[in-house]
């Protein structure tokens, strides 16, 4: 589907190039194509002009996308009430957020726990990229004062107790991209043609991506002849789940993000993947344009999370929508009667829009993992979808 784009500024076109440059430069270096792995990780990570790294505004209405905790405070506040319930079972505990963006859900929970006299011993950020690490610290300054927030790369010592959180962080793992046509299993890697522009070739698979593929992929998908079937797959999922459940000793786990159980994620009707780019809003699928302006993410395998958790022996507590998620706690019911007058019927809408089905409510999931501790599933949702997995 071709989508009509935003221009980009004559500053924003340069950094697009150098983007470009480092990556063609890799791609003559390797003497062979790069996988869309390596590619996607570039456009992301590339120092100073990939997209996490350059500094600009990405996230909310000047940015590219709009993520829950940017759209509403009441994402925070749905959280702390949860984490209320958690302290009263666990006592002492942690905060590991990962993946903080701006640092405004951080800051949304710190003033929401501060207030149900709730806060955390430390509340640790782990920021894959430098420039979100700065802008974090900037935004944080305003509740450093009210708790203790450590920026952290790696937990040498695991907390004892923590509660982690990662929204919409494993959208933005690079993925590989895999077609398959007649019971071929090809991986889509990158080249650039001899002007510097990027195409996409595909070759055969390695054993191991090709295996991994025939486990996960359908019958009618593998024998499709018609036309090749796209779709992508997270490689990097497994050892970054067991990394973060390593910061802990004991403690509870919420990834929050866009996708679907694996019979859905791989189904004969989604021919074209699930990798998504989003540039001023506008949503494409055409990740070789503008490399380092647009954010490239992927879905989330939710039946793989789940296979990589139980892999490095944390518990699947449960699995639900976004909307289910925040109703099962008591926020929105406290958020209505202490502020009704107070807010605005704009605010009222992005809180809508959080959870309504047709919105952010059904297109987000959340998983909820568990190490060394039992929670009940009816704590964190009233309609559990872990049969879907
Ligand atoms: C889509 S943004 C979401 C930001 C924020 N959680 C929110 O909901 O607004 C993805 C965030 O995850 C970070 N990130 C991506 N990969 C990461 C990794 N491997 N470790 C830590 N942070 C990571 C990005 O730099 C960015 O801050």
């Amino acid at each position: 589907m071709h989508v009509e784009m935003p221009t980009p500024s004559d500053q924003e076109k340069q950094r697009s190039q150098r983007c470009q440059q480092i990556i063609v430069d890799e791609i003559h270096n390797n003497q062979q194509p790069i996988s869309f792995q390596r590619y996607m990780q570039l456009c992301l990570y590339a120092e100073q002009v990939g997209y996490y790294e350059s500094g600009s505004d990405i996230f909310g209405s000047k940015g590219d996308f709009t993520t829950s905790p940017e759209r509403s405070n009441f994402f925070a506040l749905a959280f702390a009430v949860h984490i209320k319930t958690i302290k009263q079972q666990v006592g002492t505990f942690s905060i590991i957020e990962i993946g903080a963006g701006s640092g405004k859900f951080a800051a949304d929970l710190i003033r929401a726990l501060k207030q149900n006299d709730c806060l955390p011993q430390c509340y640790y950020i782990v920021e894959k990229s430098a420039a979100l690490r700065r802008r974090q610290q900037t935004y944080l300054e305003a509740v450093q004062a009210d708790c203790n927030i450590e920026w952290v790369e790696d937990l040498n010592k695991p907390t004892e107790c923590g509660v982690v959180i990662a929204n919409e962080v494993l959208d933005a793992l690079p993925v590989k991209l895999v077609t398959v046509e007649d019971n071929n299993i090809s991986e889509r890697c990158v080249t650039a043609d001899g002007e510097g522009n990027f195409q996409f070739v595909d070759i055969p698979a390695d054993k191991h991506l090709s295996d991994l593929m025939r486990e996960r992929l359908p019958t009618e998908v593998l024998n499709k002849t018609a036309s090749p079937y796209l779709c992508d797959i997270n490689l990097l999922l497994d050892d970054f789940i067991k990394q973060i459940a390593s910061f802990v000793n004991q403690g509870i786990f919420f990834y929050i993000d866009y996708g679907y159980a694996r019979s859905e994620y791989y189904h004969e009707q989604r021919s074209m993947g699930t990798l998504i780019c989003h540039y001023r809003h506008v949503a494409n699928e055409q990740p070789l344009m503008w490399p380092g302006l647009q954010d490239i993410s992927c879905n989330v395998d939710f039946t793989a999370l789940a296979e990589a958790s139980v892999n490095c022996g944390l518990n699947v507590n449960s699995y639900s929508t976004q909307a289910h998620f925040l109703l099962a706690s008591d926020a929105l019911e406290k958020v209505m009667t202490d502020n009704q007058d107070a807010m605005t019927l704009a605010q009222q809408a992005e809180i809508k829009r959080l959870i309504m089905p047709a919105e952010m409510g059904e297109r987000f999931q959340v998983m909820v993992l568990t190490k060394n501790i039992q929670f009940s599933a009816e704590q964190f949702t009233n309609r559990d979808m872990l049969h879907r997995l």
